[in-house]
């Protein structure tokens, strides 16, 4: 293991010293034990597929590695390119989308590959400034692809990189306040040559050692110059200011099977929460309990009702949701067309529409609490 302990005065353009050294010591580190994943190129070989990338960063926010994995190939699967996945209907990529939150997302990922493909010919541009004029490029997708993609120098900070500096530097006010100052120091440690490796490093580190809880010091290629590690208070950082708590919203859920054991469903507005993916239809989503003289009111159908037992409940980024499913029959053929009303959808098509997670729970919920009863 390279000696990675301070030395002042040899590096150019941080205040640490100990730059060059975190930087070679790290990419060595990663040299040989990069995580083999889907969207990479081998450490120090050529760099990866802008598009590949690109697809990948946006799908990797928030979310895990784990959980990426089987969309990431199933969507270069259907659209191996840029321009594949800009002729693709919004809906198909919604439905692929489905599962991994922030719909949102999905429709920017949408719109970027049809500005890329139709107006920059299929490439991706190379400069982060550029990058952040595409839909749903931000700082953070915009320097990892230029790093990554681009070999740019361009300073790539998330959430494992932030907690990697942190301990390193040993930086005591909490997030989100240290934000600037952790990206500071990031911007310290990231050398010209390799950024995007030395990104996808941090990144890694932050994963499988550099560990929230629980860091594995013994193993890190940067323990000598480790400040948290040294004072042995790595395992305090960063600190955190205490989150607001979340509210809580309410809503009761109305699962109504058709004349052919078809489900009841409904798009939801194209604007909001969960853009345009297809719901449950429900009561409004309120702080208070909706009682059952509202309930009734705001069906979409008239029917005989009963309440299932337990809630199903989801958290949002803003918010705890919280669901009671009533569930009825209808003998009606299709209700209203698709918009206020909503259409039948056959339980074994269910996987071709898009769909959110917390949809998927009340279905579940249903199916579960209905199934064995032939109400
Ligand atoms: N998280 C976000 N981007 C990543 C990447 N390129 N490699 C590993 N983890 C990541
Ligand atoms: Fe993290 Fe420990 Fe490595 Fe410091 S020595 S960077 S705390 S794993």
């Amino acid at each position: 293991m390279p000696p990675v302990a301070p030395s002042r005065g040899r590096s150019r353009q941080n205040d640490t010293g100990a730059a060059p050294d975190v930087a070679a010591a790290l990419l060595a580190w990663y040299d040989r034990h990069a995580r083999d994943l889907p969207w990479r190129s081998r450490p120090g070989t050529v760099p990866p597929d802008p598009y590949r990338v690109w697809l990948s960063e946006i799908m990797l926010q928030q979310t895990t590695v784990v959980t990426v994995g089987p969309y990431f190939a199933d969507f270069l699967a259907r659209w191996p390119t840029v321009e594949a996945l800009a002729a693709a209907p919004l809906d198909a990529v919604l439905t692929a989308w489905a599962g991994l939150g922030y719909y949102a997302r999905a429709r920017n990922l949408h719109r970027c590959a049809q500005v890329v493909a139709a107006d920059l010919g299929g490439v991706f541009p190379d400069s982060e400034e550029e990058l952040r004029k595409l839909p749903g490029i931000g700082p953070y997708t915009a320097a990892a692809v230029a790093a990554i993609a681009f070999g740019r120098h361009a300073v790539v900070v998330d959430g494992n990189v932030e907690r990697v500096v942190a301990r390193l530097f040993r930086v005591e006010p909490p997030l989100p306040a240290a934000k600037p100052e952790l990206r500071r120091l990031a911007g310290t440690l990231t050398p010209d040559e390799r950024a995007g490796d030395f990104a996808q490093a941090m990144m890694d580190l932050g994963a499988t050692v550099c560990l929230p809880r629980g860091p594995k010091c013994l193993l890190c290629p940067l323990e000598a110059g480790c400040a948290a590690g040294k004072a042995g208070v790595e395992q305090d950082l960063p600190r955190r200011q205490p989150k607001a708590a979340k509210p809580t919203r309410r809503a009761v859920a109305f699962w109504v099977m058709g004349p052919e054991g078809e489900l009841l469903l409904r798009r939801r507005p194209e604007k909001g929460l969960l853009g345009g993916m297809m719901e449950v239809p429900s009561t409004p989503w309120r702080a208070e309990a909706c009682s059952a003289v509202e309930a009734r009111k705001a069906a979409p159908l008239k029917t005989t009702w009963r309440e299932l037992p337990g809630q199903v409940r989801h958290t949002f980024t803003h918010f705890h949701f919280e669901v009671t499913v009533w569930a009825g029959r209808s003998e009606e053929a299709a209700p209203e067309a698709e918009g206020a009303a909503g259409r039948w959808v056959p339980l074994d098509r269910l996987a071709d529409e898009a769909i959110p997670t917390v949809m998927r729970k009340i279905i579940d919920h249903g199916l579960t609490h209905t199934a064995t009863q032939d109400d």
